[in-house]
């Protein structure tokens, strides 16, 4: 999978793409992760990729042409499944979403900053638009690495079998159960008995029961899409 993310500050990506799962893929070559620089497609003298909003008001918007002539430039090139823009007014994104986006082959992602872009590049250029979350970020790059670790790490050959990405919290549509580790008991603080007991099926229905329970006391309204 390609992913090509425009932002006018790339730098932002430097720590969350050179970490654990993200770099381990990248270096495997199971996905190619692109970075541009939006002011290097403004052809004004100063490089400018805002301007004020026509109608006045504060802050500025982007400007349709350093975004549109970077996007059509990656177009000549290669055909791309979505090019979405992350907004705070977007769709909400989940877990369904996150598993569609990594089928695709192609994606650009346009990260937004000041009052946001242009409405024309919305109507025109735009096929999704993404929200992470019910508030307001300085500009869509914390977003687009959100949804970039989400994707990458679905893709197949990332996650080896005992951590496959399938018995996550949200895959089943229910949060995932307790778990511990070495010692079995830390200073009176003891590992429940039944994980200890060996038997796979007995702690295979505990883990489900668990799953239900908490998914029921801190997130009721996923049970109502089950
Ligand atoms: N840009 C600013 N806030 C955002 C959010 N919550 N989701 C996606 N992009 C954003």
């Amino acid at each position: 999978m390609r992913i090509d993310i425009l932002t006018i500050f790339p730098e932002m990506f430097d720590g969350p793409f050179s970490h654990s799962i993200v770099k381990r893929a990248r270096e495997k070559g199971l996905v190619d992760i692109h970075l541009h620089n939006i002011r290097d497609y403004a052809t004004n003298k100063h490089r400018r990729v805002d301007d004020y909003p026509f109608g006045g008001g504060a802050g500025m918007v982007m400007m349709i042409e350093p975004v549109l002539n970077c996007i059509n430039d990656l177009k000549n090139s290669r055909e791309y499944d979505e090019i979405i823009f992350m907004t705070p007014d977007g769709e909400l994104f989940d877990q369904p979403t996150a598993n569609q986006f990594s089928t695709l082959k192609n994606i650009i992602m346009l990260c937004g900053h000041y009052k946001g872009i242009d409405e024309r590049l919305r109507e025109h250029v735009i096929t999704r638009e993404i929200s992470i979350g019910d508030y307001v970020l300085s500009g869509g790059e914390l977003a687009a690495a959100v949804v970039t670790d989400s994707i990458v790490r679905l893709l197949p050959g990332v996650l080896g079998d005992e951590t496959s990405a399938l018995s996550d919290s949200f895959q089943d549509g229910l949060l995932s159960p307790p778990v511990y580790t070495r010692p079995a008991d830390y200073q009176g603080w003891k590992v429940p008995e039944i994980l200890l007991s060996g038997h796979d099926r007995n702690i295979a229905e505990w883990r489900h029961e668990q799953s239900l329970d908490r998914t029921k006391k801190r997130r009721p309204g996923l049970l109502e899409n089950q």
